[in-house]
């Protein structure tokens, strides 16, 4: 889905912000592919390309290649001092530019939620599917990182997903400013948020298993999160995930998110 010019600058200013944040939660997992050598890394929405940039570095003694396939260009794709490949296409034509069993490294930060269709169901099967397709560019031993958030529901589980995606989905000028009123960047273009519960199944549906993963911060509740139906919700949550098809087809392990509890710190909507 392509964003428009606000979204742009938006989740431009907040990647080139987040290199510290990125940094500090994948560094523990980063330590595991310090001794691989030609390593090849592929961020999906990685927007200016900051964290990619920084991926580089992290891995300039290991022979990288990294790429950033993302449907809007950003103006830092021109700098050349960069040791990153660019390419402006959605996550619909990766296999036009991918290889199957190709990369060891692929990230998806606060993306996946972007990946709207015309209806909340098909957004639901879509984003199966494309994440079945980025986990078969994927090497056996490769490894796909998700940041992302949760909004369970208050009674009814997918509630949130459901009405947020219906309200910034929706075109009618009123509802635009509404949701632009509520700091909602993408009014008019649509989100779709998931419960964890629904991360779990989208997941299992896509043959991804969670090997690790870290909550985010917890937001304290405002007035809109009641008119949504939001029971709980974290911020920028970190999976570490590996496809469950390995090539000797061993059996389906759903996925199942580890025991931990999330920092109790104010968060904030990155949408
Ligand atoms: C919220 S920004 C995230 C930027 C950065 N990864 C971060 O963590 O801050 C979402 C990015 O995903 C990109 N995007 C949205 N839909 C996409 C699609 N279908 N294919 C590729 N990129 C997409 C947008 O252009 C935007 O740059």
């Amino acid at each position: 889905m392509k964003i428009n010019l606000n979204q742009k600058e938006y989740y431009g200013a907040i990647e080139r912000n987040s290199i510290d944040f990125y940094a500090k939660k994948y560094q523990v997992y980063l330590e595991q592919f310090k001794e691989k050598k030609d390593l090849k890394i592929l961020d999906i929405g990685g927007a200016s390309g900051m964290f990619a940039s920084y991926l580089s570095d992290v891995f300039k003694d290991n022979n990288c290649e990294v790429y950033v396939l993302d449907s809007t260009k950003y103006e830092e794709w021109e700098d050349s001092e960069r040791n990153v490949r660019y390419i402006e296409d959605t996550v619909e034509n990766l296999s036009q530019h991918f290889q199957k069993s190709s990369f060891d490294i692929i990230f998806m930060n606060r993306v996946v939620h972007h990946l709207v269709y015309n209806s909340w169901t098909k957004t639901h099967i879509m984003m199966a599917e494309l994440l079945k397709d980025i986990s078969g560019i994927l090497k056996s031993d490769g490894r796909l990182f998700i940041c992302d958030h949760f909004y369970n529901g208050f009674i009814f589980d997918n509630a949130p997903s459901f009405l947020i995606y219906k309200l910034t989905s929706c075109k009618i000028p009123f509802i635009v400013k509404l949701c632009k009123a509520f700091k909602a960047e993408s009014a008019g273009v649509g989100v779709c948020f998931l419960s964890q519960k629904n991360w779990d199944r989208l997941l299992n549906k896509a043959d991804l298993t969670i090997e690790n993963a870290i909550f985010g911060s917890k937001g304290i509740k405002k007035i809109q999160h009641y008119l949504l139906f939001i029971g709980s919700y974290s911020y920028d949550n970190v999976m570490m995930l590996k496809s469950h098809l390995s090539p000797q087809g061993s059996p389906k392990v759903a996925p199942r998110f580890p025991q931990g509890s999330p920092e109790n710190v104010e968060g904030k909507f990155y949408n």
